[in-house]
C-alpha cells in the first residue's frame, strides 16, 4: 500500500451541526482530494467520516492527524483553505484551530 501522509476524519454527525453538513463536506473533500492532487504521491491523503467526535457542538468538525489539528465550524470555504494551505502546503490554519492534541517529542 501507497503510505498516505495525512489522514483526516470529517464528523458527519448530526449533532455538532443541525443539519449534518459535515456529509456535504465530506463528498466536497473527496473533490478537492482529487483537484488538488492529493489522492496520490507523498503528499496522499486518507479520508474518513465518522459519527462524531465527542465534540457535538460548533461543527461541522474537522480533524487532521499526524498533526492533532482539529478545525471547528468548517464551511466549505474553509476546508478549501484546509486542504490548499494545510494539507498541499502544510501550513496549518492557525487562526482556525479549536484543538490541538499535545503529542509527545
Ligand atoms: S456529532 Fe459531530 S462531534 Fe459529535
Amino acid at each position: 500500500m501507497e503510505p498516505y501522509a495525512r489522514h483526516v476524519l470529517v464528523c458527519t454527525g448530526g449533532f455538532c451541526s443541525d443539519d449534518r453538513r459535515g456529509r456535504a463536506l465530506y463528498s466536497r473533500l473527496a473533490f478537492l482530494l482529487q483537484r488538488e492532487g492529493l489522492l496520490f504521491g507523498p503528499k496522499r491523503i486518507k479520508r474518513s467520516e465518522t459519527p462524531c467526535l465527542g465534540v457535538c457542538h460548533g461543527g461541522p468538525i474537522v480533524a487532521v492527524y499526524p498533526d492533532g489539528i482539529w478545525y471547528a465550524r468548517v464551511t466549505p470555504e474553509l476546508l478549501e483553505r484546509i486542504v490548499v494551505e494545510h494539507l498541499k502546503e502544510g501550513r496549518v490554519l492557525e487562526d482556525k484551530v479549536f484543538h490541538r492534541l499535545a503529542v509527545d517529542g
